[in-house]
């Protein structure tokens, strides 16, 4: 059995702490205040059905499933061959990559950072994240957090011991104007705003002057500006994400986190980067210190390699996520579920048709669907109450797996393809 038909880490309930010889484990207070992870029994289910021999097509999570381009993976193995390279590393990252990581930003958003004191490198977007609402927030602050969410905007805030506002963010004009509001109204006013454009897991996209009107913002009402960036490499049909760091006085009021993980297929390897602000920067590393000793330099070497050769491979990657978002949009238009169209991410975003969007939750629905089709995919409301009468579908399949992907969700909500079409509420 392949590693990915193991069942994913599952954290358990939080619940009572009593273990089998009846000594009993006081977890903090933060781990309590975390809700039971809310995928489990789908994973479970996922996990017995594969057991049992099914082939499950699995779009629930956004891994992705192809490799680095072979170059890396040879620099990875050459530098790890290297009896040098296997040492303690700067927490921060080495030079040479932040160096690099410069270039990458001056090529991308014609942005110029200093490697010294504006760039990190952090194990993934997410432990950059995660730690800097540990250096950032505490107790009797708040962060503005997006709404529906991926759950680690509102969970590492909760985890650093301060509270959480979520604001809509599929339209972001409402959602800059809900902002302002929070800030005139709302005492002690926010400290940190998170946002997420391309937005997992809506989907949703932001043009430039987005960011001119939050930094704006900002300055007016003093908060601290997070913008996680991790699609950025992944945009379609000419759409281009920008960066906070590109409008004027970006980098005054924020930072913003890049990965990996997405168009270099290199979610494993856990590179993420954390540019902007030198302050916020500088705190980060502070708490980072304490806590991991950085990366394998391999790996860094590695990534260097990435960043400087594949661009090419990286823009392929992402027209590969725009003709497999095509498949499985055309296809499931013709079962008469009319889905919008993603400009970026890795991600489709469907409402869940009628009549199952008034008989049953999403949770039920994401069930109905890997039980009678085979077809795992996420549930909106796992992303919180906002994202309930959704679905999310991975684009981590290949056009082959959709199509046959579309074929078992139509057979299995009695769509033939000939007969007239359920609708969408609204839509
Ligand atoms: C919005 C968002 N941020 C961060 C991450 C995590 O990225 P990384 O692998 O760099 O930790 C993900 C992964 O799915 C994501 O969707």
């Amino acid at each position: 059995m392949h590693e990915k038909d193991l069942p994913k880490e599952v954290p358990g309930p939080i619940g009572p702490t009593e273990t089998r010889s009846g000594f009993s484990i006081p977890v903090a207070d933060r781990v309590l205040r975390l809700p039971p992870y809310l995928f489990a029994r789908i994973n479970k289910l996922l996990y017995e059905k594969r057991r049992a021999g099914a082939d499950v097509i699995d779009l629930g999570m956004g891994n992705p499933s192809d490799p680095p381009q072979d170059i890396v993976i040879e620099k990875l193995a050459a530098a790890a061959r290297d009896p040098d390279n296997h040492g303690y590393t700067e927490s921060r990252g080495i030079l040479n990559l932040r160096r690099e990581v410069a270039s990458k930003y001056f090529k991308q958003f014609g942005v110029r950072l200093d490697p010294e004191s504006e760039i990190i490198v952090c194990l993934g977007s997410k432990d950059g994240f995660s730690h800097l609402c540990l250096a950032l927030l505490g107790p009797g602050d708040t962060a503005v957090v997006p709404a529906p969410s991926y759950p680690p905007h509102v969970y590492a805030v909760i985890l650093a011991g301060a509270s959480t506002i979520s604001l809509d963010v599929t339209k972001p004009d409402e959602f800059l104007s809900r902002l302002a509001f929070v800030c005139q109204n709302l005492f002690p006013r926010p400290k940190v705003v998170v946002v997420n454009f391309p937005h997992n897991p809506t989907t949703t996209v932001v043009e430039a002057d987005f960011y001119h009107e939050l930094v704006r913002l900002a300055k007016r009402y003093s908060f601290l500006v997070i913008s996680d960036l991790a699609y950025a490499d992944v945009t379609f049909d000419g759409y281009r994400a920008p960066s906070l760091l590109a409008v004027p006085g970006g980098r005054d009021v924020g930072v913003e986190l890049t990965t990996m993980s997405k168009g270099y297929n290199m979610a494993g390897w856990r590179v993420g980067f954390c540019c902007g602000n030198a302050e916020m920067v500088r705190a980060l590393a502070t708490v980072k210190t304490y806590y991991d000793y950085g990366m394998f330099r391999a790996i860094q070497v590695a990534a260097i390699v990435a960043l400087r050769h594949t661009d090419a491979a990286v823009e392929a990657q992402a027209r590969e996520y725009q003709r497999r978002r095509d498949v499985l949009c055309e296809g499931l238009e013709r079962l008469g579920w009319p889905i919008v169209r993603p400009k970026a991410t890795m991600f489709v975003w469907a409402k869940i048709p009628e009549p199952w969007a008034s008989q049953m939750s999403s949770f039920d629905f994401a069930m109905k669907l890997l039980k009678e089709a085979d077809v795992a995919v996420s549930p909106g409301g796992g992303f919180g109450a906002a994202g309930e009468g959704y679905l999310r579908l991975a684009l981590v399949e290949n056009e082959h797996r959709l199509r046959q992907a579309v074929r078992q969700i139509g057979r299995c909500l009695g769509q033939a393809q000939n007969q007239p079409p359920a609708r969408v509420a609204g839509t």
